[in-house]
């Protein structure tokens, strides 16, 4: 699919439909929307007046063969109260026309941008709506409709704001597909299937990204893992007899940043097909498992697009990937393992693995030199229970670290919500036997736990745990994206690492 800026007058565009959005309030029709109603001779106000056209979030109105326009079609999104929509909804509404005229056997369309907002903000989330809604999940169907295939999608109506110039306009245009198309890369990868995607070829799909987008990239085998003294890592590999890898890409800045700038780390869960091992998980909707690897999806995403938007510090990500399987050799409830930081863990459950993997992950990236984690993982159920698949729960010290971070998901229009990490939470993973259990005692606060297990190995590293295990995949069609994995935090990460990296203090900077 193309996208392109076009410079046409609305009247004069050919194409399959020519698409705009209407704000939900007394002044539907109005700036652009008049505009098309007098070239169209009155065909649009009276469906205002009829209540068929109201402006309700993602409503979709579409007139055929509209006189008056060179355009074949003309379809109308509603965008919902015009003082509550934000850049999220308008990336929300293109995606949502694509769909809807996808599904429709359109081959080409023109998305109008509204008076009021056709900056290159805008300009950018259009383009990633668009990316991200034509995105499939249907890989492995043998047979395909070729007819439903959007070919070029014209963006018109755009211009440069207050200081902006064309530049910015067509800077926000690559910014705005090389983010989409690095959300579909992670999601690609979270959609196939754990036969076809193990620890060993998700590792290659990295390399070859890495290669590729000229970003170093080392992968550790089972040896030089065992050789790092991974237990935590290997504890939960050696129930399979795929083996484990981890995966480490690192971007550096072509100017050496200041003296102690930050380093950020970047550590994913890439747990290729979750079983739950020895404490097997129930038969239903097990098959969804093969997602547990959608953290360390995302990190490589995000390595993807910093490669060419270079941030100016370095930043380095981890992915540490293994199956977790019931085999003969299988980690059992009861065992202590011996974590690379030489913390040791008395393994509860074995379906908690993902902090385990994380444990030394983090441990790893710290050694690496970063001064700033950010982990993302499918880590709990706990955390599907309380905030669904509608916010990532985001975790954090300190607080102000995370604050930062929320920021950033705010710009990208990823909804995150913070979740508490108190001392008090501590206690309830002391074990008996070791220095940490890997569950929770007691009943509740099972994201939190989680957090926490992984927060004694991040230690007073500026640490943000993201647990996605709720948002990384949609079990349901949407109207702006299609059901499977979404891609979850990609373009959040990308815009801290972009805009709010360079401003931390590290830890060796002296005291103000
Ligand atoms: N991969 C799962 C978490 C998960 C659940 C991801 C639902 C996506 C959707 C994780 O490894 C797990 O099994 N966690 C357990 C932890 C428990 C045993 C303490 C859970 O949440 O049930
Ligand atoms: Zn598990
Ligand atoms: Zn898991």
């Amino acid at each position: 699919m193309e996208i392109k800026i076009r410079n046409e007058k609305p009247e004069a565009i050919s194409t399959d439909a020519l698409v705009t959005y209407v704000f939900d309030g007394d002044d539907r029709i109005s700036g652009v929307l008049s505009n098309l109603d007098q070239l169209t001779k009155g065909k649009i106000a009276p469906l205002a007046k009829s209540g068929e056209i109201t402006g309700k979030a993602l409503e979709m109105v579409l007139l055929h063969y509209p006189e008056g326009i060179a355009a074949q079609r003309l379809l109308l999104v509603g965008a919902g109260k015009r003082d509550k929509t934000s850049l999220a909804d308008l990336r929300r509404v293109a995606g949502s026309a694509l769909r809807y005229l996808k599904a429709r056997g359109v081959k080409n369309f023109v998305f109008l941008a509204r008076e009021s907002d056709n900056g290159p903000a805008q300009l950018q989330a259009v383009a990633e709506g668009l990316l991200i809604a034509n995105f499939e999940s249907d890989t492995y169907r043998s047979k395909k409709d070729p007819s439903k295939n959007i070919d070029s999608v014209g963006l018109v109506g755009f211009s440069p704001a207050h200081s902006d110039t064309r530049e910015d306009l067509t800077a926000a245009l690559d910014r705005g597909i090389l983010l989409g198309e690095s959300q579909n890369f992670a999601r690609a990868l979270i959609n196939e299937p754990s036969n076809k995607l193990t620890p060993t070829v998700l590792a290659d799909r990295a390399l070859a990204m890495a290669r590729e987008a000229g970003l170093a990239v080392e992968i550790l085998d089972e040896k030089k893992i065992a050789d790092l003294k991974m237990g935590a890592l290997l504890g939960v590999s050696q129930g399979s007899v795929e083996p484990p890898r981890v995966i480490v890409i690192t971007y550096t800045p072509a100017t050496p940043p200041r003296e102690g700038a930050p380093v950020l780390g970047l550590v994913g869960k890439a747990v290729t097909f979750d079983t739950g091992g020895i404490s097997i998980k129930p038969a239903e909707g097990m098959e969804k498992m093969k997602y547990d690897m959608g953290g360390g999806a995302t990190m490589i995403g995000v390595m993807r697009a910093l490669a060419k938007l270079k941030p100016a510090n370095k930043v380095i990500a981890v992915v540490p990937a293994t199956e977790n399987m019931p085999g003969g050799k299988a980690q059992k409830p009861g065992d202590v393992q011996v974590a690379m930081s030489g913390k040791t863990i008395e393994i509860i459950n074995t379906d908690a693995e993902g902090r385990l993997i994380l444990a030394d992950g983090i441990h790893y990236a710290k050694k690496l030199g970063a001064t700033h984690l950010i982990d993302a993982a499918t880590l709990t159920g706990a955390i599907v229970v309380a905030l669904a698949s509608v916010h990532v729960g985001a975790f954090g010290t300190p607080r102000e670290y995370l604050d930062k971070f929320l920021e950033s998901a705010k710009a990208a229009g990823e909804k995150m919500w913070p979740m508490p990490i108190d001392d008090d939470y501590q206690e309830m993973i002391k074990s008996g036997i070791a220095d940490i259990r890997n569950t929770g005692s007691g009943k509740g606060g099972g994201a939190i736990t989680a957090a926490w297990f992984i927060k004694e190995f991040a230690e007073e590293t500026p640490w943000i745990h993201l647990d996605i295990a709720g948002t990384a995949w949609y079990d349901d069609n949407k109207p702006w994206s299609a059901k499977g994995p979404t891609g979850i935090a990609v373009r959040s990460l990308v815009d801290f690492a972009m805009n709010q990296l360079p401003a931390l203090a590290s830890k060796n900077q002296a005291p103000k």
